[in-house]
């Protein structure tokens, strides 16, 4: 298993290029089986989830080819089951299951089940799909949906924690193919969302609002293949700003959209951060600590759950006492107790994390726990004293390209050790 070792102490400066968005790139690749034509998607991240996504793609049929961030895929025929083993290892897998409906009528695909961040419902992907004609009974964990016709319908997707980012894929996709006008109220406003949208437009679909919360989506008979290029990923972005300001560096984000961090890039500047926002993308430097933050996290275009534990690492060196609340999975703390590891001085009260800056933190071996928990123990790592080394390094490889090649050309002492 591999190890990130981080030796603290470098400001990161000079340029990194942002890849494209892992949470736009999963659902597009799932989108290519609602047409037995060629696809070509350019900027694809090479991350294990991709790859794991056209191993899924290939065993339900389609011929996958994936080069130099360009994917070519072909399901001439689909298979319409989606076994236990490829779903558990990677819940975005459930995002097949509208285009499986849509192309072929019926579907069977496992239930997700948790993950390390909490519990990862799809009662809402169900709900929304069976209001469009897809009924679904569950039996041993599997989902069955034997026979869906599927008729437009206006729907309401929102639950207790806001809007569901791949229900409103799936219902989306399926609705491409459904009879008449479906409206989807209360969708998710996500920029992959929009990214998604706009590559069913190219196909053929009749979509309008993506990027409201009310999506209207007008059946059509057939889709087709298309090219399309991948948006820059805002997390990844927005995880080099974080260890821009945790190191009090100087960095150019190539290639990121500023539009996509609005809430992240205001929050950061009235903590004291240096923005400047144009063409090539976002620099962002700080010379000294910034000021502590009161923030909730929030359904987009709120400040993202993706970007909260490197937020904690960041407030946890950040002077005074910063108060971070998680909405959207109140689970999503298991980079807590690695921070108290390295020094930290946190408390969870519910589900919100009560940060006391401490002077430093400390290196110390600590365990990745989920994607993007690993990438603020490797933030932290860049300025405690001493060494950090993060075990479990698979958890980062799936979000994040290259991660310790793009921090090392920034000047971080970094290495990854087999
Ligand atoms: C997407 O997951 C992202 N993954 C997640 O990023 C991200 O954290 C999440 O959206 C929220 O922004 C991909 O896009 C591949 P949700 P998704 O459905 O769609 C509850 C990362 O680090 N819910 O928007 O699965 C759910 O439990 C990953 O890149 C239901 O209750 O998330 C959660 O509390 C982690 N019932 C909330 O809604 C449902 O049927 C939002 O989840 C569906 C969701």
């Amino acid at each position: 298993m591999d190890k990130l070792v981080v030796k603290g102490g470098a400001r990161l400066k000079g340029r990194v290029n942002i890849s494209g968005s892992k949470n736009s790139a999963l659902p597009i690749l799932a989108a290519t089986l609602l047409t037995p034509e060629t696809c070509i998607i350019h900027n694809v991240p090479d991350l294990s989830d991709i790859r794991f996504m056209l191993e899924i793609l290939a065993q339900l049929g389609a011929k996958v080819t994936f080069e130099n961030g360009t994917v070519t895929t072909r399901a001439e025929k689909v298979i319409t089951e989606v076994p236990y083993d490829l779903v558990r290892k990677m819940r975005a897998s459930i995002c097949v299951l509208g285009p499986m409906i849509a192309r072929c009528g019926q579907a069977t695909i496992s239930e997700p089940g948790g993950c390390s961040i909490g519990d990862r419902p799809i009662d809402i992907h169900l709900k929304g799909l069976a209001e469009l004609g897809a009924e679904s009974h569950t039996q041993g964990g599997n989902v069955f949906i034997p026979k869906a016709n599927l008729v437009g319908k206006e729907i309401f997707l929102g639950g207790k924690f806001g809007s569901t980012v791949l229900g409103t894929d799936n219902v989306m996709m399926a609705a491409t193919r459904a009879k008449g006008l479906t409206i989807i109220e209360s969708a998710a406003c996500e920029p992959e969302v929009r990214d998604l949208a706009e590559f069913l437009r190219k196909m053929g679909a009749k979509i309008v609002g993506q990027g409201t919360r009310r999506i209207e989506i007008e059946g059509v008979d057939a889709l087709g293949g298309v090219e399309h290029t991948v948006i820059p990923d805002r997390i990844e972005a927005g995880t080099f700003m974080i260890g821009a300001l945790i190191t009090q560096g100087d960095v150019l984000l190539a290639g990121a959209d500023p539009d996509h961090l609005v809430n992240v890039i205001d929050r950061m500047k009235s903590c004291g951060a240096h923005m400047k926002c144009g063409p090539e993308g976002i620099h962002v430097s700080t010379s000294r600590k910034l000021s502590s933050i009161d923030l909730v996290t929030e359904t987009y275009p709120g400040f993202p759950t993706d970007m909260q534990a490197q937020l904690c690492a960041l407030m946890s060196v950040t002077p005074g006492i910063s108060a971070i609340t998680e909405k959207i999975f109140p689970s999503r703390f298991m980079h807590l107790s690695e921070l108290r590891r390295m020094g930290a001085r946190v408390e969870l009260e519910g589900a919100t994390a009560i940060l006391h800056g401490v002077d430093h933190l400390s290196g110390a071996p600590v365990m990745a726990s989920d994607l993007r928990a690993s990438a603020a123990l490797v933030l932290a790592g860049l300025v405690a004293h001493g060494t950090t080394e993060v075990n479990r390094v698979y958890h980062i490889d799936r979000g994040y390209e290259h991660i310790d090649e793009k921090l090392r050309a920034l000047g971080a002492d970094i290495q990854r050790v087999r």
